[in-house]
């Protein structure tokens, strides 16, 4: 049975890029939009066209660029917004305008000081008025996670009217809990009128570390597109990180799930971000983080030098990673340190090994980490004549 797919919609150049000291030249933002586009992800939001006369350059210069994915500026549900987003989207192959508006009560009353009658009127008339720049035009019902379901289905009905072609349902301050999440899809799915005719989007923050299971959620109750940043990059905890959703679609086929995604080309988009942005990947980030294919406790990495699988379930291949590394620190056991003695050259005996271990353990002791120079180190000190 064929899968269904999923669109990824990279939020890098915009959500990503508000986290404090991110800023990027535009230089550096087509950069990574051509990498993006390479990668496979499906539309690339470049910026916030009204913004600044900096973001407007750089919408433009992608919209120019990129030749695959669709390009999409961000608007406020603000006439001048959305004619700036679409002057600034004019070269784009594939232009999209992504409007909207606070709809939880919260929103209404501090943000806006408004209603909720008030508030759908706003939300139709940014859909119709982008509408007339583009043909594909998203609409985002911000802080959907803390609105209610009734209310954010009578949006949502009354924008896929007014043409909206993608429902964003952000789930803005990163509340919710993926089955609340997943049954806030559904329920829009079941109850918003005409929603064959639209796509939903999960947009997902991580203030709680749900980002991903919400997304997932989502995907897995009816949302067709999930919007995420690469390393999770984004505002306060930040957002959806892509490689998480697409490897975790990858690695469950079973919920018949996929996207276009070329996960060899994850790791070194992981790190040109990281690079291009200052913001280092935390060690133990899921996928693309230096620590995981890395084993370092004695049992772990006997089991892995036995068979990969007793420990890893993603071939570190399949994300770009050459291989998994055994690191050798005081926990390590035996097999970890014949394993990487043979690597460095030396071939120990089960006599040998026992003596080398010994030694070993009291030099790791004092150490973080035994690198390849330190195991030279230990066997050449050590009394044993050993054959490198
Ligand atoms: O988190 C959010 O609600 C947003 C919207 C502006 C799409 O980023
Ligand atoms: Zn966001």
């Amino acid at each position: 049975m064929s899968k269904d797919k999923v669109d990824i919609f990279d939020t890098t150049l915009r959500d990503g890029e508000q986290v404090p000291g991110c800023k990027l030249e535009t230089k550096q933002k087509l950069t990574i939009a051509e990498r993006l586009d390479n990668l496979g992800v499906d539309i690339i939001e470049a910026g916030f066209p009204v913004s600044s006369p900096g973001d407007f350059k750089s919408v433009s210069e992608i919209g120019k660029l990129v030749k695959n994915a669709a390009v999409c500026g961000l608007t406020r549900a603000v006439k001048k917004d959305i004619e700036v987003a679409a002057e600034a989207l004019k070269y784009a192959k594939r232009p999209r305008i992504h409007t909207g508006i606070g709809t939880s009560d919260s929103h209404i009353k501090h943000k806006f000081n408004s209603n909720r009658e008030a508030i759908i009127e706003r939300a139709v008339e940014a859909v119709a008025y982008a509408k007339t720049f583009v043909e594909d035009v998203e609409f985002y019902a911000e802080d959907a996670g803390r609105t209610d379901n009734e209310f954010l289905a009578r949006v949502c009905s009354a924008v896929v009217k007014a043409g909206a072609t993608v429902l964003n349902i952000p789930d803005t301050t990163g509340y919710c809990l993926p089955e609340e999440y997943g049954a806030k899809i559904k329920y829009l799915k079941e109850n918003v009128k005409d929603i064959h005719k639209a796509t939903l989007s999960c947009h997902c923050h991580n203030d709680l570390g749900l980002a991903t299971a919400n997304s997932i959620a989502g995907a897995i109750n009816g949302a067709r597109q999930i919007e995420c940043t690469i390393n999770g990059i984004g505002e306060r905890a930040g957002n959806t990180s892509l490689e998480e959703v697409v490897m975790v679609l990858r690695q469950h086929p079973t919920l018949n799930l996929d996207t276009n995604i070329n996960s060899k080309l994850l790791y070194n988009t992981s790190q040109m971000v990281s690079q291009e942005m200052g913001m280092m990947v935390q060690p133990n980030k899921a996928i693309v983080g230096a620590n995981a294919f890395a084993h370092s406790s004695g049992i772990h990495q006997d089991g892995v030098i036995k068979n990969r699988e007793t420990y890893e379930i993603i071939d570190p291949a399949d994300v770009g990673v050459n291989a998994s590394s055994i690191v050798l620190t005081a926990r390590s056991g035996r097999a970890a340190l014949a394993y990487r003695a043979k690597l460095v050259g030396y071939e120990l005996t089960k006599l040998q090994l026992d003596e080398v271990y010994q030694e070993f353990l009291k030099y790791a002791d004092n150490k973080k980490e035994v690198f390849d120079e330190d195991i030279h180190e230990i066997i050449d000190s050590s009394a044993i004549n050993i054959q490198s």
